[in-house]
C-alpha cells in the first residue's frame, strides 16, 4: 500500500485541511506553546512554538513514526543490520561516538577492536604532530594543515575546524575542495613548504577533484623539497590502501575508515583527523562525546520528547501536508557559518531520493531543497522572499545563547534579530497603508538553541541532524544511506574527458565539443 493511502497519512490530511480552514492566526498567539513545543537536555534546545501546527498535529504525526516503524529502524541502525541495501553495508557512524566497547557485529565481526585501534593511532599521531615529535622533512615543525577532499570528506571537517577556532592552537588549517586549480593554488601560496602537512581525505581514493588537488599538492611539494618529503607531508584518511600507495602516500601513513561509514557521516572517523590536528584530542573527544549524549537521547527519550524524532516530523509536516519545498538553515554565528552547506549535502544526498526502499517510485514529496547562510548576512540578501515570497519557506534559526568571545553589544544584536526574524514570519504585519507592506505572517521556524558553542554542543547539533534526516528517510521509505544518483554525471564527465584528451583538441570550444557528444 502507498504511503499516502496509510490510515497515519490519511488522518493527517484530513487534520491539516481542517486546521487550514480554521487559519493559524489564534493558535499561534498561545503563550503556552513556548513551554509545550520545547524539548531541552544538555544545553542544546528545540523550540517548535512557532510550527503551523497543533498538539493533535504532533499525535497524529506521532501516529505516522509509529506506522512507518521508526523505533524498529532505529534499533536495526544502532545494532548493525544492513540496513543500507541497496549497498549491502551497515550504517554505524554511530559507534565511532561510543565509548562502551560493547561489540558491535557486522558480518559476525565485531567492529569496535578496530575503531579503538583506529583512534588510538589517530590520537598518537595528533599528539606527535602537535607536539612536535612527528616533523616535516627538513625538521621543522608543522604549521599548516591543508585538509583535501570533497563532499563528506571536507564539509564535515570544514564546519567542524571553523565552528571549533576558539580551541585550536598552533596550527593553520586550510581546506582544498574544488576542482578549479584556482582553490589549491590560493592555498599553496599562503603556506610554507616546510611547515605543511597534507591531508588527504577520500574513502574510496577514486574521487577526481581530490586526486586532481591532491597530485597538485604533491608536484609542488616535489617541487620544492624533492620526491622524500612526500612520506613526511603527506598522510590519507581512506578504506582503499591499494590506491593510497598508488599515490605515494605509505601504509603507515594512512588511516583507515570502513564501509559501513558513509562519507557525510564520517566526520566522527580519521575523517575528522585535520580537526583533531588543530584542536587536541581532548577537544575531539568532547566533539564525540557531545555526539554520543545525542544517540543516547535518540534512542531513549519518549518519541513525544525526542528532538531528532520531532525535528525529521515537523519537517515532513511542512513539506507533505503543508506543501513547502524549501527549508532555510540560518545559524546566527558567524562560526556556524558552514552548516548549512553541511546539512545541504547531509539531508539532500541522504534523502534525495524517488524510488522506495521496495523499488516503487514514489508519489509523495521527499527531502526539500535546502539553503542558508548567517544571520544576520541572510537577512540583507534572501529574507525578503522568506517574509512576503509567494512560497512560504520554513527556517531553522540556530543560535548560540552564551558567547564570551563575542562583543556583548554584537551578541546581542545577533539574538534580537533572530528573535525578531522568527516573530514577524509568525506573526506577519496585517494592518498596512499599503498591501505591499502587509507581511502575511504564519511562516513556520524551529529555534535550535546551544548554551555555548563548544566540541560538545556542536557534537549534539551534528548527531541532531543526522538523526533527523535518518528518521525522515525511514518515513518515506527511502534508503538515505547510498547516493546513486551521482554517478551519471561523474562517468559521463569522465567519458567526455577521455574523448578530449585522445582527440587532443582542447580548444575554447571544448564545452561545444563536449555538448555535441553527449546529445543524443
Ligand atoms: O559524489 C558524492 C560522494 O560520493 C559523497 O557521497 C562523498 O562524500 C564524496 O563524494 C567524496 O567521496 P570520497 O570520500 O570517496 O572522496
Amino acid at each position: 500500500m502507498s504511503l499516502t493511502s496509510t490510515s497515519a497519512w490519511q488522518a493527517l490530511t484530513r487534520h491539516r485541511d481542517a486546521l487550514c480552514a480554521q487559519g493559524m492566526d489564534t493558535i499561534l498567539r498561545d503563550a503556552a506553546r513556548l513551554k509545550n513545543f520545547d524539548i531541552a537536555f544538555d544545553g542544546l534546545r528545540l523550540n517548535y512554538a512557532f510550527q503551523n501546527m497543533t498538539a493533535e498535529t504532533l499525535t497524529l504525526l506521532l501516529a505516522l513514526a509509529e506506522q512507518q516503524k521508526v523505533q524498529d529502524w532505529r534499533a536495526r541502525m544502532f545494532g548493525g543490520d544492513k540496513i543500507n541495501t541497496t549497498e549491502n553495508r551497515a550504517v554505524l557512524h554511530t559507534a565511532l561516538r561510543c565509548r562502551e566497547d560493547t561489540p558491535i557485529l557486522v558480518d559476525r565481526l565485531d567492529i569496535m577492536p578496530e575503531i579503538r585501534a583506529t583512534q588510538n593511532r589517530v590520537a598518537a599521531f595528533v599528539d606527535d604532530v602537535r607536539g612536535g615529535v612527528w616533523k616535516g622533512i627538513t625538521g621543522k615543525p608543522f604549521r599548516h594543515i591543508v585538509n583535501i577532499g570533497i563532499g563528506g570528506s571536507d564539509l564535515g571537517p570544514r564546519l567542524a575546524a571553523q565552528a571549533l577556532r576558539p580551541f585550536a592552537s598552533g596550527f593553520e588549517t586550510h581546506f582544498v575542495a574544488n576542482a578549479d586549480a584556482f582553490d589549491i593554488t590560493s592555498v599553496l601560496q599562503k603556506v610554507d613548504p616546510a611547515q605543511t602537512l597534507f591531508v588527504v581525505v577520500s574513502k574510496t581514493f577514486t574521487t577526481q577533484e581530490t586526486l586532481l588537488n591532491a597530485h597538485a599538492a604533491r608536484e609542488w611539494l616535489v617541487q620544492k623539497l624533492g620526491e622524500e618529503a612526500v612520506t613526511r607531508h603527506f598522510v590519507a584518511v581512506s578504506v582503499n590502501s591499494a590506491e593510497v600507495e598508488k599515490f605515494g602516500i605509505h601504509a603507515d601513513n594512512m588511516f583507515p575508515m570502513w564501509d559501513w561509514v558513509g562519507g557525510r557521516y564520517s566526520l566522527w572517523s580519521a575523517v575528522g583527523l585535520s580537526v583533531a590536528l588543530a584542536i587536541g584530542n581532548d577537544n575531539f573527544r568532547d566533539l564525540l562525546a557531545g555526539a554520543e549524549a545525542m544517540d543516547a537521547h535518540f534512542q531513549s527519550a519518549p518519541m513525544a520528547a525526542n528532538m531528532p524524532v520531532i525535528l525529521a516530523l515537523l519537517g515532513v509536516w511542512n513539506r507533505n501536508f503543508l506543501g513547502s519545498a524549501s527549508l532555510a538553515i540560518l545559524p546566527y554565528c558567524e562560526r556556524l557559518r558552514d552548516l548549512p552547506r553541511y546539512l545541504q549535502q547531509l539531508e539532500m544526498e541522504s534523502n534525495g531520493k524517488s524510488v522506495t526502499r521496495g523499488g516503487e517510485t514514489v508519489d509523495y514529496k521527499t527531502v526539500p531543497v535546502l539553503f542558508g547562510d548567517c544571520g544576520t548576512i541572510s537577512q540583507h540578501s534572501f529574507h525578503q522572499c522568506l517574509h512576503q515570497g509567494s512560497d512560504p519557506i520554513p527556517a531553522d534559526f540556530i543560535g548560540v545563547a552564551n558567547d564570551d568571545l563575542n562583543r556583548p553589544e554584537s551578541h546581542r544584536a545577533l539574538l534580537s534579530n533572530l528573535a525578531a526574524q522568527m516573530g514577524a514570519l509568525a506573526f506577519g504585519q496585517k494592518q498596512a497603508a499599503v498591501p505591499q507592506d502587509v507581511y502575511p505572517g504564519g511562516r513556520p521556524s524551529n529555534l535550535v538553541l546551544l548554551d555555548n558553542l563548544d566540541p560538545r554542543r556542536l557534537g549534539m547539533l551534528l548527531a541532531l541532524y543526522e538523526h533527523k534526516t535518518f528518521v525522515q528517510g525511514v518515513l518515506w521509505d527511502v534508503n538515505s544511506f547510498d547516493q546513486p544518483g551521482v554517478e551519471l554525471g561523474k562517468r559521463m564527465a569522465r567519458g567526455l574527458e577521455k574523448d578530449a584528451s585522445s582527440g587532443a583538441q582542447v580548444s575554447n570550444d571544448l564545452i561545444g565539443q563536449f555538448f555535441k557528444t553527449i546529445l543524443p
